[in-house]
């Protein structure tokens, strides 16, 4: 009986999703498409097991299932541990990270009962997320999005914050991890301003590239209906607040945030008893969350940093050919992995993590973390060194680093 009922909820609600992501068209989806959405579908009964909502008995179902549970599943009950490998959780689901992910974080933390959300809009809402992302983007794709959630959940569950964390905290840090590249195109705002997208007029050239993927959630969740049995001005400072947190990844508003950061750690003041400072703190924990990677073990990071310099590469290919400028990291024959990650690391990631191992303190997490970004800065640099660019082996003696304000200048256009 409890199969039966099971099978038809999940008739009944992937013939909605479908309906629903294709416009009544379920011809015109693509296979991947129509296979992600059903090992999701396995996943969303598999989880009613995990937490003990179903009773396990023996059926073709749960055979199905328990093949999908023992390997993505068994992943899920280590999603805290600082070394989750997200780029194999992404293959065990089929490309289902982002919207397996945040289920299940959903279920952990019972959010799903406590905002009385509806699971087919909740659904819809994270597929339209997941499915935003560009899957072609060597970085800015739902791999990301996933990785920084879980990440973000990480620094949640920091013993000096996860006491003080209400459940709307807890809501918006996931979702706005989840969705805070959601859309991006894989070129930075320069490139959007000097081509005269028509995002950066819409933006006014500032924020260009966060602003859209705010406003981008906001007509999501509008879409989805996630939010409209709340009250109105409930959803609407949920939009709000997910707009400044989204808003707060913006690279070149880093000084602001970190001088700021500095200044409640070095006065002490910070009151997590107050709203508007748990959301700052969650401003700066999604800030990390973005820029972790370089913390992460070398086997993940070096992907990470191979990504993000193949996009900056992307970007260097079509400037050229469109006989544009090459802007600054994004030359692949000047700006090496190494020497872009070194950069990155000593002007934008070490200074944000000295302070939030300050403010985590003591955290077996941040020190794990700073543990492995010294590590991983330790061993670009030897290899800035020993592979050097055809130029600096033509000049030798040019590969000064330019100065410090100078160098952070060029992350934060
Ligand atoms: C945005 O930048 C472009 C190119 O520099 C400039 O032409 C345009 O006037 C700017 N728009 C705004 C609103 O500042
Ligand atoms: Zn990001």
């Amino acid at each position: 009986m409890e199969i039966l009922q099971n099978r038809r909820w999940i008739c009944l609600t992937l013939t909605l999703i479908l309906k629903l992501n294709c416009s009544g068209e379920v011809e015109s989806c693509t296979r991947r498409k129509v296979k992600r959405l059903l090992s999701f579908q396995r996943y969303c009964h598999a989880s009613r097991l995990l937490r003990g909502l179903v009773p396990h008995t023996p059926g073709s179902l749960h055979l199905l299932d328990d093949d999908y549970l023992g390997q993505a599943g068994h992943m899920l009950s280590k999603v805290s541990a600082w070394n989750f490998d997200i780029f194999l959780f992404d293959r065990l689901t089929n490309g289902n990270s982002l919207v397996t992910l945040m289920c299940h974080l959903f279920n952990v933390y019972g959010l799903i009962h406590h905002f009385q959300l509806d699971m087919v809009k909740l659904h819809r809402f994270l597929g339209m997320v997941q499915e935003d992302y560009h899957s072609q983007n060597p970085y800015h794709n739902a791999v990301h999005a996933a990785d920084v959630t879980q990440a973000m959940y990480c620094y949640l569950k920091e013993p000096k914050l996860a006491g003080q964390l209400s459940p709307l905290d807890v809501f918006l840090g996931l979702m706005a991890a989840a969705a805070h590249d959601v859309d991006h195109p894989g070129v930075n705002q320069p490139f959007l301003i000097k081509t005269r997208h028509h995002l950066a007029s819409l933006y006014q050239n500032t924020s260009v590239l966060e602003s859209h993927h705010w406003r981008s959630t906001v007509g999501m969740l509008r879409e989805s209906g996630l939010l409209s049995h709340l009250p109105a001005d409930m959803s609407q400072d949920i939009e709000q607040q997910l707009g400044s947190l989204i808003l707060a990844t913006d690279i070149s508003r880093q000084n602001e945030f970190l001088l700021t950061f500095r200044e409640h750690l070095d006065n002490q003041d910070l009151d997590l008893q107050l709203a508007s400072h748990r959301h700052f703190i969650l401003q700066i924990a999604l800030k990390c969350a973005d820029v972790c990677n370089p913390c992460r073990v070398w086997e993940l990071s070096r992907q990470w940093s191979e990504r993000v310099c193949e996009e900056f590469y992307r970007q260097g290919d079509l400037e050229k050919k469109f006989d544009l400028e090459i802007s600054p990291l994004c030359n692949q024959q000047a700006d090496t992995v190494p020497a872009i990650q070194t950069g990155f690391i000593s002007y934008i990631v070490e200074p944000l993590f000295e302070e939030w191992q300050r403010f985590t303190e003591p955290s077996l997490l941040s020190q794990t973390m700073m543990g492995h970004l010294h590590k991983n800065k330790a061993r670009w640099s030897r290899l800035r060194f020993t592979h050097p660019t055809s130029e600096s082996q033509m000049q030798p003696h040019v590969e000064e680093d330019p100065e410090p304000e100078e160098q952070s200048l060029l992350f934060t256009v």
